[in-house]
C-alpha cells in the first residue's frame, strides 16, 4: 500500500492538461467511484489497527495532493486560455457603453455658440444670490409678486435676504458691475422656483440670458438679434412674432414666439393649432436698471434677453415632459447620443 501511495504521488507531479476534459479524467481515474485513491480507502478497512495511523495520514494527504493537482491544472488552463484571447487580435471586441451629452447641455452648447458670433462671452455667477442682485438691481418693486415666497426659495430674511437665484439676470446685473463697456454677455445657469413639478413645470430649471449694452441700441438691433438666433437654432425658414409684455427690468418688453416648424404655421397640437411657439422674453434695458449699476442712461442703451433651456430643447425634439431631463433614464439619454 505504501509502494502504491508512494507511485500515485510521483505519478501525480507528472500529469498535465491540455484541456478541460483532461482534468475531469484525472479526476475520475483518482477519485472517481472505481478510482486509485478510491480503491486505496476501500483496502485501508482490511488493514491492521496498529497500522491505521500511518496510513490514515498518507492516505488522506494523497487525496489532498490530488485535490490540489486538479486546482492547479484548472487555474492554468483558465490563465493560458485568458492569455491566449488577449493576443487574438482577429477576435471582435466587447461593447462597451458609451455615456452622451444630456440634450440640456447639448441645448445650451448651441445657444451659446450661436450668440458667440455676434460677439458675445459667457459669464457665470452664484446660484446662491442676494436680494439686490435677483430683484433690487432689476427694478423690481418691494411689493413686486416675484418676490413672494410663493416663487422664490429664500434663504434667509433681512434687508437684502439670501436666496436662491430665480433667473440668471442676476448674473447680467453682476457683469454691468465688472465690465467695461460696451458688454455684450451671454449667462447661462440652473435657476429655482418654488412651483410643483409636472410635465410642463419644474422647480428647478436652466435658462441662458443675454445682455448688450452700448451707444445706440435700439429696438430694431433687438429684433434682428433674435430673428438671426431663431433661424440659426430652428431652421432658415423660420420666422418670428413680438407680443407686447412686461417685465420689471426691460421697457417696452416683448414676449417672442418662433414659427412653428412642425406644422409649418398650419396649426398642430404641438403649437395648440396657433401656428407659434413662445421661446423667450426680452426688451430694451430699463433706464433705472441701468442707472443701478452705474451706467449713464443718457449716453448707453441696451437690449436684454432670457430663454429656458428646457422649453427650446422641448421645442427643437419634442420632448413632451419636462421631468424626462432630471429622471436620468438612459432610454431617454441615449435618444441623444447621435446629435452631437
Ligand atoms: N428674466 C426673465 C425671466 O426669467 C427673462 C427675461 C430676461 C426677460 C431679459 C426680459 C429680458 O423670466
Amino acid at each position: 500500500m505504501n509502494d502504491k501511495i508512494e507511485q500515485l504521488l510521483a505519478a501525480l507531479s507528472e500529469m498535465k492538461a491540455q484541456k478541460e476534459q483532461d482534468i475531469e479524467d484525472l479526476r475520475v481515474r483518482m477519485l472517481g467511484k472505481k478510482g486509485e485513491v478510491t480503491k486505496l480507502f476501500e483496502e485501508f478497512r482490511t488493514i491492521l489497527p496498529e497500522q491505521k495511523k500511518e496510513f490514515g495520514q498518507k492516505l488522506n494527504s494523497l487525496k489532498n495532493a490530488v485535490q490540489d493537482k486538479l486546482d492547479q491544472l484548472r487555474d492554468s488552463l483558465e490563465d493560458s486560455e485568458d492569455g491566449a484571447a488577449s493576443f487574438d487580435l482577429t477576435k471582435p471586441g466587447d461593447k462597451m457603453d458609451l455615456g452622451s451629452r444630456h440634450p440640456i447641455s447639448i441645448t445650451r452648447e448651441e445657444i451659446i455658440s450661436i450668440f458667440k458670433k455676434f460677439g458675445y462671452t459667457v459669464a457665470e455667477g452664484p446660484e446662491i444670490e442676494d436680494d439686490w442682485h435677483v430683484f433690487g438691481a432689476l427694478n423690481f418693486p418691494p411689493e413686486h409678486p416675484a418676490r413672494d415666497m410663493q416663487d422664490t426659495f429664500f434663504i434667509s430674511t433681512g434687508d437684502n435676504p439670501i436666496l436662491l437665484r430665480t433667473h440668471t439676470s442676476s448674473v447680467q446685473v453682476r457683469s454691468m458691475e465688472k465690465m467695461d463697456l460696451p458688454i455684450r454677455v451671454l449667462c447661462p445657469g440652473r435657476v429655482f422656483r418654488n412651483e410643483a413639478i409636472s410635465a410642463r413645470a419644474h422647480c428647478i430649471f436652466h435658462q441662458v440670458e443675454g445682455l448688450y449694452v452700448d451707444k445706440n441700441v435700439s429696438f430694431a438691433d433687438l429684433k434682428q438679434a433674435i430673428l438671426l438666433f431663431a433661424k440659426e437654432m430652428f431652421g432658415e425658414h423660420t420666422q418670428i412674432r413680438m407680443r407686447p409684455s412686461y417685465f420689471p427690468f426691460t421697457e417696452p418688453s416683448a414676449e417672442v414666439d418662433v414659427s412653428c416648424n412642425i406644422c409649418k404655421g398650419k396649426g398642430c397640437n404641438i403649437c395648440k393649432g396657433t401656428g407659434w411657439l413662445e421661446i423667450l422674453g426680452c426688451g430694451m434695458v430699463d433706464p433705472n436698471v441701468l442707472e443701478a449699476n452705474g451706467i449713464d442712461s443718457k449716453v448707453y442703451s441696451g437690449f436684454a434677453f432670457g430663454m429656458g433651456i428646457e422649453r427650446i430643447a422641448m421645442l427643437k425634439w419634442q420632448v413632451k415632459d419636462l421631468r424626462n431631463y432630471f429622471e436620468n433614464d438612459v432610454r431617454f439619454l441615449k435618444e441623444f447620443e447621435t446629435v452631437i
